[in-house]
């Protein structure tokens, strides 16, 4: 068969991995890619956010299955064009993502499902939404609606913050003029993934990302400093009670309102006491945490994702090993802020690549034999083990071989769990 990955970053890298050990895999195609993926697979270039562009590639180039790994396409509809064009399709339809796309959105299916999240409320008045951070005190939880990188969440600990940011995205620094206001979940988060095929809801793993930049969760939010899977404190137990409590009444909520969810389902959870909230809902897989949830997965990632855009998940089952992975991410020095491109990255062709070591590239690029730097996350060592801890020192032995020395990676990844 010959699949389509659209995506250029560590996530895609790790999809198209994962998709080569399985001998279903005929052609492989990743747009944009990245110099990892141009190593396993052919990178083409490709606006893939414009669907009709996909399809007439997909059909060009014989394509059979396509896998949309970011939210942006999913959010523009890509996914339902090519649906419409009758090619299999792992990822939402434009309705579904919008269970990233609006945070309010999300919020009345919760509400509708009876799944527990926070309490919240919906402004785009300005004095509305100031009187009522007066009435809620902080800590509270400000949100730009819309996607906005994650960058539209502001966890205010004090009144002053939370009405410099309500000002803030009301005077349309995100793009939009709402916000919405939520009450403070204190705990622990970790991420519940979750295939979906309209109807049939399979977990196919658990993990904990480090948003931070630095070590001890110091310093500015980013998409992801590292990740690894398991996350402990996700029990069967608690997967079970997730899964009962928010996953399956939203997927039924939304398949009622006749706009049914299909691909990954990513829930952003906040546990506290043993009972698991929805901090949010993500509409593919996440970046990094897919880079450890695919190195556990391995082949079977394919015929898992095959199964939920077929409609034939509720005959798939998940071959767990007990096993751990973790991914650090490399990122060029100033990420999140300014940062440059284009530093030379040394020593990769020197690392071991297994089953259970790789170095997955995100933001890179070739140019003349060099593999450059071309982003701000730009590579993920990801390693699996026995235990955490030997998931972790494979990491970080990858990350230490590697000879770039605009780079940084946060050292404590894992603190938690270890
Ligand atoms: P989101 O974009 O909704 O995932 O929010 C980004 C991050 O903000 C989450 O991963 C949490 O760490 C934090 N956050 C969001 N909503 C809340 C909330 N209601 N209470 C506490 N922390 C939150
Ligand atoms: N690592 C967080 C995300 O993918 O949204």
């Amino acid at each position: 068969m010959n699949i389509l990955i659209l995506g250029g970053g560590g996530r895609e890298h790790a999809l198209a991995w994962a998709a080569l050990q399985n001998p279903k895999c005929d052609r492989l195609i990743v747009a944009p890619g990245n110099a990892g993926t141009a190593a396993i697979a052919e990178n083409a270039r490709l606006d893939i956010e414009d669907g009709d562009a996909v399809a007439e590639f997909a059909a060009e180039n014989g394509v059979d299955f396509v896998i949309v790994g970011p939210e942006a396409p999913l959010v523009a509809g890509v996914a339902d064009r090519l649906r419409d064009a009758g090619l299999a399709v792992f990822g939402p339809s434009a309705a579904a993502a919008q269970l990233e796309g609006s945070k309010s959105f999300t919020k009345s299916i919760c509400d509708a499902a009876g799944a527990p999240t926070a309490a919240y409320a919906h402004f785009t008045d300005l004095d509305a939404a100031l009187a009522h951070v007066e009435t809620q005190g902080a800590p509270i939880v400000i949100k730009a609606d819309g996607l906005a990188a994650g960058k539209g969440v502001i966890v205010a600990m004090d009144l002053e913050t939370a009405r410099e940011a309500v000002r803030d995205i009301l005077g349309g620094q995100f793009g939009q003029a709402e916000v919405v206001i939520e009450e403070f979940m204190s705990g622990e988060e970790a991420s519940l993934f979750v295939l979906v095929d309209g109807t049939e809801c399979l977990p196919v793993g658990t993990a904990q990302d480090h948003k931070r930049a630095f070590d001890g969760d110091e310093g500015p939010n980013t998409g992801g400093m590292g990740a690894y899977s398991p996350a402990p404190v996700l029990t069967d137990a608690l997967v079970e009670k997730t899964m009962a409590e928010i996953v399956r009444p939203t997927m039924a909520e939304m398949a009622r309102r006749g706009t049914p969810y299909s691909g990954v389902l990513y829930a952003g959870l906040m546990i506290e006491d043993g009972q698991p909230r929805l901090v949010e809902y993500n509409c593919r897989w996440g970046d990094p945490e897919c880079q450890a949830l695919m190195m556990r997965l391995g082949a079977q990632a394919l015929d898992l994702m095959l199964a939920c855009a077929e409609g034939r998940l509720g005959a798939a089952q998940v071959a767990w090993a007990d096993d751990h992975a973790m991914t650090v991410v490399l990122a060029a020095k100033g990420y999140p802020g300014a940062y440059d491109k284009g530093s030379e990255i040394r020593g990769l062709e020197a690392l071991p690549e297994t089953s259970s070591e790789m170095m997955f590239h995100a933001g890179t690029t070739e140019t003349e034999g060099k593999i450059t730097a071309n982003g701000g996350r730009v590579l993920n060592a990801t390693a699996r083990g026995a235990t955490l801890r030997e998931a972790r020192d494979r990491a970080y032995a990858l990350a230490e071989a590697t000879d770039w020395p605009q780079g940084f990676w946060r050292s404590d990844i894992g603190w938690r769990a270890l």
